[in-house]
């Protein structure tokens, strides 16, 4: 039984695989509306959600299987007082498979050390969200035709932006990734990021606090939302929030094939007049979301379509 906590615990032959597999989902919907007929899927949502949740759900809908959840701690007995590990042990009663997202970092792994069934990290604090990734690494690898040999810029909140700290961790097992890092001080990369993981592994990159000045080079431009749950005071996140906007004005800048991409929500780091520019494309992402979880809840429960 394998469970998904990380981008890293797929090999990048896996993850090909798995992008493979969602791409051929895309094309032939229909070869796979039974694939999982008969299965359920749990979704524990701990924190709010709109994306993840729901294409998780939608996933399994269009694999015929069905769904059951909760999409909030307070409507669960964790509001009573009751652990992850408890809850995963009661869910894996119910359900084949679960999608768990936490405010607490590696509170999904904890639950995976007592589950039966295979448990995936929908998002855990600041520290991971493996399927964002996989989303993410869909979307460009689709539209950009590759993974290696571009220059993305990751623009916002490092700090607490954990599709960021996913994203970077699964994009470096490939050649010619080059990242900007576009943040002002207070919201820079963790360190265990900039030191353990980017300059532990000779991957180049730069810090700027200026978009207009990153925006040229770009390849890819990653926008993120100030994660205005994560703050420990208000003054700072009104400070910051609006630190970034991409306007169609800075749009100019970039290269007429750049992909602005967003995890979303978003709210005021991307000006609406830049929705209908072709390079945005993270509506389009949310619908890959759609396809990679399809691929994910496969893959996770051994099931080939042939
Ligand atoms: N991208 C993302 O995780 O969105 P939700 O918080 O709506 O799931």
């Amino acid at each position: 039984m394998r469970h998904l906590m990380s981008p890293l615990d797929l090999s990048v032959d896996e993850l090909d695989e798995l992008l493979n597999l969602a791409n051929d989902i895309e094309k032939h919907p229909e070869k796979y509306a039974h694939a999982c007929d008969g299965k359920k899927l749990a979704t524990c949502f701990y924190e709010p959600s709109t994306r993840t949740r729901l294409s998780f759900e939608a996933a399994m809908l269009n694999l015929g299987g069905s769904v059951l959840g909760f999409a909030s701690a307070d409507s669960s007995s964790a509001a009573k007082g009751e652990s992850v590990s408890d809850t995963i042990r009661i869910i894996s009663c119910y359900a084949d498979i679960c999608a768990m997202r936490h405010p607490k970092e590696g509170a999904p792994l904890v639950a995976s050390q007592k589950s039966r069934i295979p448990v995936i990290n929908a998002g855990d604090g600041g520290h991971q969200h493996p399927t964002q990734t996989l989303t993410d690494l869909l979307t460009i690898r689709s539209l950009k035709g590759r993974l290696d040999n571009m220059t993305i810029g990751l623009c916002g909140d490092l700090k607490f932006g954990r599709t960021v700290h996913s994203l970077i961790n699964a994009l470096i097992r490939y050649p010619g990734i080059r990242f900007v890092l576009i943040s002002p001080e207070e919201l820079k990369i963790p360190s265990y990021i900039r030191e353990d993981v980017l300059k532990a592994k000779q991957i180049p990159f730069t810090e700027v606090e200026r978009l207009e000045d990153a925006i040229p080079e770009l390849d890819v431009l990653y926008m993120t939302r100030v994660q205005k749950e994560r703050f420990f005071n208000e003054e700072d996140y009104v400070r910051l929030k609006d630190f970034y906007i991409l306007t169609r004005e800075k749009l100019s800048l970039a290269k007429e094939d750049m992909l602005v991409l967003h995890p979303l929500p978003r709210v005021n780091e991307i000006s609406v007049e830049v929705d209908d520019d072709p390079r945005a494309v993270y509506f389009k992402q949310a619908q890959y979301g759609v396809y990679v979880r399809m691929a994910l809840i496969l893959t996770l429960l051994g099931i080939s379509v042939e």
